[in-house]
């Protein structure tokens, strides 16, 4: 059974916190830019939010791979009761075999740190790869390795605390407890690995840009003095990387 399995519901509900959409949605879509008519490849899709919302914004073909049932169950019945032409597959995405080169752009909400190796993280990055074009990226988020909890962090403010080891090691767990708005809690864990594993494991995959975007507000937020603590060290962090055109530079 998949970890999301018992908790997908709950996962569903925590997109209603008040950082996910002038935060977490904000700046992934800041950083795919204009979409329209794109093939999107949705890595880790969960309950297909971002998959729908990806459709909405204009791409043409999105596909959402998720290994648990749950989550693709609740994907597809979104989908039935309100077809946006979304099509989702139910695998481990580390086995997903892409249509090669057919993605111009693959995102993967909170996929790599499910990789609790290097030779994992390879594999991830290497289907991402796999599933671009020539010159197409891949945008995502990430627990923030940048700056993994030692001890417990709580951003409670905002729905979240993460536990960690006090000093990290590759393959940590990383343990996370959020609370919806509505007070319901639940857990869940990742792992750790270092930020250099990720510049190994996307350069082994074939990318030659890999760089984390940190997090960005929407501008309509600035002067709400509530998403300071957030901004001053995101519990999540956002990164991309391009397919090179030529593969040689
Ligand atoms: C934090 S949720 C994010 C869901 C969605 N991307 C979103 O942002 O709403 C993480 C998702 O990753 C999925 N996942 C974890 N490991 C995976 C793997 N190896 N292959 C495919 N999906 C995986 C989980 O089942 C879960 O749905």
């Amino acid at each position: 059974m998949a970890q999301y399995d018992a908790i997908a519901d709950l996962y569903q509900d925590s997109k209603r916190l008040p950082f996910r959409k002038p935060i977490e949605r904000y700046t992934l879509f800041d950083a795919l830019g204009d979409i329209r008519g794109m093939t999107v490849l949705d890595l880790a899709c969960g309950g297909g939010y971002y998959t729908r919302l990806l459709k909405r914004a204009g791409a043409g073909e999105v596909t959402g791979v998720d290994e648990s049932r749950e989550m693709i169950r609740l994907a597809r019945r979104e989908e039935e009761r309100e077809a946006l032409g979304c099509a989702y597959v139910c695998r481990d995405a580390a086995d997903f075999e892409p249509r090669i080169g057919a993605a111009d752009r693959v995102v993967a909400m909170y996929l790599l740190h499910y990789a609790g190796t290097c030779e994992k993280l390879v594999r991830f990055c290497r289907v991402c790869h796999d599933a671009l074009r020539p010159g197409g990226r891949i945008v995502g988020f990430n627990d923030n390795v940048l700056s993994p909890p030692r001890g417990t962090v709580s951003f409670r403010k905002y729905g979240i605390e993460k536990t960690g080891p006090r000093t990290p090691s590759e393959g940590a767990p990383i343990r996370y407890r959020f609370t919806n708005d509505d007070g319901r809690q639940f857990e869940f864990h990742n792992f750790f690995l270092e930020p250099r594993t990720y510049d190994r494991a996307f350069r082994e995959a074939g990318f030659r840009d890999f760089q984390w975007l940190g997090v960005s507000l929407d501008p309509r937020e600035r002067e709400n003095p509530f998403w300071d603590d957030f901004l001053r060290d995101p519990p999540v962090i956002a990164f991309t990387a391009t397919k090179p055109s030529d593969p040689g530079t």
